[in-house]
């Protein structure tokens, strides 16, 4: 069983990399095997240029994807479950994060239609999916104001879709009062180690 993590935070100094770090130790805990894609670290390119344009947009599928796109896209090949671990900005992931998912969810990989109406999906199903994200914002305050819904239509529903079988967005909320909200965030990522593995068998 293996697991892809997704991390997207510019900063080890973070709340967001303490949850990383804790939740390494929870899949380590289970024996799980992973690979971490470090957005920033690895300097990823989040933009699409427009060579690459011509191809997605113009849906040209014998153009060439560029080495960087092909490397994350054999990562997940390789993975069972993938967990995008990010903080919460202005109501959506970071822009390298959206950066990563416009140019890996290439046309014909991840989506596409075949001329005659038909879907084309090249990517494998993936068992499970998790979209793992720190807020400033309660989660009772994100619920309210239809934030967490719209995060999850389009994170979930959208962009994880129907690649993968099983897929939740646990939003660890509350993040401007630490100190009330880490014992609890703690406990729910120590658990997702144990939820991989019910899931991903
Ligand atoms: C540029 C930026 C935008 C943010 N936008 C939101 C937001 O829309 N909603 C929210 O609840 N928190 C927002 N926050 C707060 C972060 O979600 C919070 O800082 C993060 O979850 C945990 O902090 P970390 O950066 O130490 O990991 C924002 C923070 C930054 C830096």
């Amino acid at each position: 069983m293996k697991v892809l993590i997704i991390y997207c935070h510019p900063s080890k100094e973070s709340y967001t990399y303490q949850i990383l770090e804790q939740l390494k130790e929870s899949l380590i805990n289970e024996s799980i095997e992973f690979q971490i894609s470090d957005l920033y670290q690895m300097d990823f390119q989040t933009d699409m240029t427009e060579k690459e344009y011509m191809r997605e947009g113009l849906l040209n599928l014998d153009l060439s994807i560029s080495t960087d796109v092909q490397k994350e896209q054999k990562k997940i090949e390789n993975a069972d479950c993938i967990i995008f671990l990010y903080p919460v900005w202005w109501s959506d992931c970071p822009a390298k994060l959206k950066g990563w998912f416009d140019r890996v969810y290439s046309v014909g990989y991840a989506y596409g239609y075949d001329g005659k109406g038909n879907e084309v999906q090249r990517m494998k199903n993936i068992k499970y999916g998790i979209a793992l994200c720190t807020a400033g914002h309660p989660n009772k305050f994100l619920n309210e104001i239809g934030v967490a819904e719209s995060m999850r239509n389009v994170m979930i529903d959208d962009r994880l879709g129907q690649r993968f079988n099983k897929k939740e967005m646990i939003i660890l909320g509350g993040t401007l009062d630490r100190e009330k909200v880490e014992n609890e965030h703690s406990d729910i990522v120590k658990n997702i180690g144990r939820r991989i593995k019910k899931y991903c068998i």
